[in-house]
């Protein structure tokens, strides 16, 4: 049975969720379920506006074929072609013989390679338009938001942006379409930030670029791939990706995140939380045995201020620390004050290591005062220079 929703008189939804989701990318958890967004366009030209992931495949067949009744379908457009949004390109084609695939040449290299075949297209470059009767769509390349390949469709009619992964966020839609039929700031920023800082964080230059020819538009609607359409309130969630594209922290405070292999460290890390919170400083905590690194990425980019507490492991650095540090250079965070706390039972050095690890940061600045625990903390003497130190800045 098919499942659409009404985006306006002539826009509809035709896309799924899936709860059940696999690792997204195959790196992160989405116990929240993601949703696989497109959008057909019915005017007296028809367009789907992108496919879907293969696990929702099914339902977003039956749901065009609901959505489109007895037309035919004119245009499929392709804005990116990772396999979350093509998984279904083929599949269409198949369906409906007569489509043109409407794309740029990327796209269609990027498409040959993934099928292994030749498909004819109407090629469509920077500025380009289309008109579909009344709605017009005009072509605006997006590189590296998220892959080389990436455009997003501004359609003049309806102030539309189709923005491609731009302004996605994990969490299945459940029923609701529109941002502002939930409480998104409630329930889905944190979600919305951990797929931005995850999946395009890296880019943030990218993103600003394609925010700066996004300014020039009257945009009444944001339809992008994953998550909700926004109808209402655009500027709030432009203004989430400036401060996210510009590694701007939301918050001051202080990420604390720690390893600890017999709860010693475990202790430091909580020391420290409870006194920085009795200066009134606002805190976070993370165990990287436990918590995934994406959550502890996305609050990295959050906070103004990143501790991180590590004891030695087979002369080096606890493992799982050592791939978080590696990670949170991999996207590119900037401008953050760092701290360190090492610990370990006859060589706890393990801060200079961590400073190495993160010294490609750029614009970030590195406290020097360091706190040195041999086993376990006995004296809390020990985290004042490290505190008064955050204190001075937040
Ligand atoms: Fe949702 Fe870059 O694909």
């Amino acid at each position: 049975m098919y499942c659409t929703r009404k985006v306006s008189d002539d826009v509809i939804w035709v896309g799924a969720d899936n709860r059940r989701a696999t690792p997204f990318e195959g790196l992160y958890s989405i116990p929240n379920g993601v949703s696989y967004n497109s959008y057909l366009i019915l005017d007296e030209k028809t367009a789907l506006m992108d496919t879907v992931d293969k696990s929702v495949e099914s339902i977003f067949y039956e749901n065009v074929k609901s959505a489109l009744g007895e037309r035919e379908l004119d245009y499929l457009v392709i804005q990116h072609m990772e396999p979350d949004h093509s998984a279904a390109v083929s599949g269409i084609l198949l369906r409906y013989p007569s489509c043109r695939v409407v794309t740029n040449k990327k796209v269609a290299d990027m498409l040959r390679a993934f099928t292994g075949a030749d498909v004819d297209y109407i090629e469509v470059k920077e500025g380009d338009t289309i008109e579909l009767g009344r709605h017009k769509l005009t072509f605006v390349m997006a590189p590296m938001v998220h892959w080389p390949e990436v455009m997003v469709i501004y359609d003049s009619l309806d102030g539309t942006l189709y923005s491609a992964d731009a302004f996605g966020t994990f969490g299945a839609l459940s029923g609701a379409l529109f941002a502002d039929e939930v409480d998104f700031e409630r329930d889905y920023l944190d979600e919305a930030r951990r797929y931005y800082t995850n999946i395009v964080g890296k880019y943030g230059s990218r993103v600003m670029a394609l925010l700066k020819k996004a300014s020039t538009l009257d945009i009444k609607i944001l339809c992008p791939l994953h998550g909700f359409v926004w109808r209402e309130n655009i500027d709030y969630y432009v203004n989430k990706y400036v401060q996210w594209a510009t590694y701007s922290p939301e918050k001051r405070g202080v990420n604390v995140v720690y390893a600890s292999i017999y709860g010693n460290t475990e202790i430091v890390a909580n020391a420290l939380c409870a006194r920085l919170r009795e200066c009134g400083i606002e805190t976070r905590m993370h165990d990287v045995s436990v918590d995934e690194e994406s959550w502890i990425i996305a609050d990295s980019f959050k906070y103004s201020h990143l501790c991180f507490a590590s004891p030695a492991y087979n002369s080096g650095l606890f493992p799982r620390m050592e791939s978080l540090l590696h990670e949170i250079v991999n996207h590119g965070l900037s401008g953050r004050r760092i701290g360190f706390i090492e610990s370990g039972s006859w060589a706890p050095s393990t801060s200079k290591k961590m400073r190495e690890i993160l010294s490609s940061l750029n614009d970030t600045v590195f406290l020097d005062e360091v706190v040195t625990v041999r086993s376990s903390l006995h004296d809390l003497e020990a985290l004042t220079p490290l505190i008064n130190a955050i204190k001075a800045e937040i």
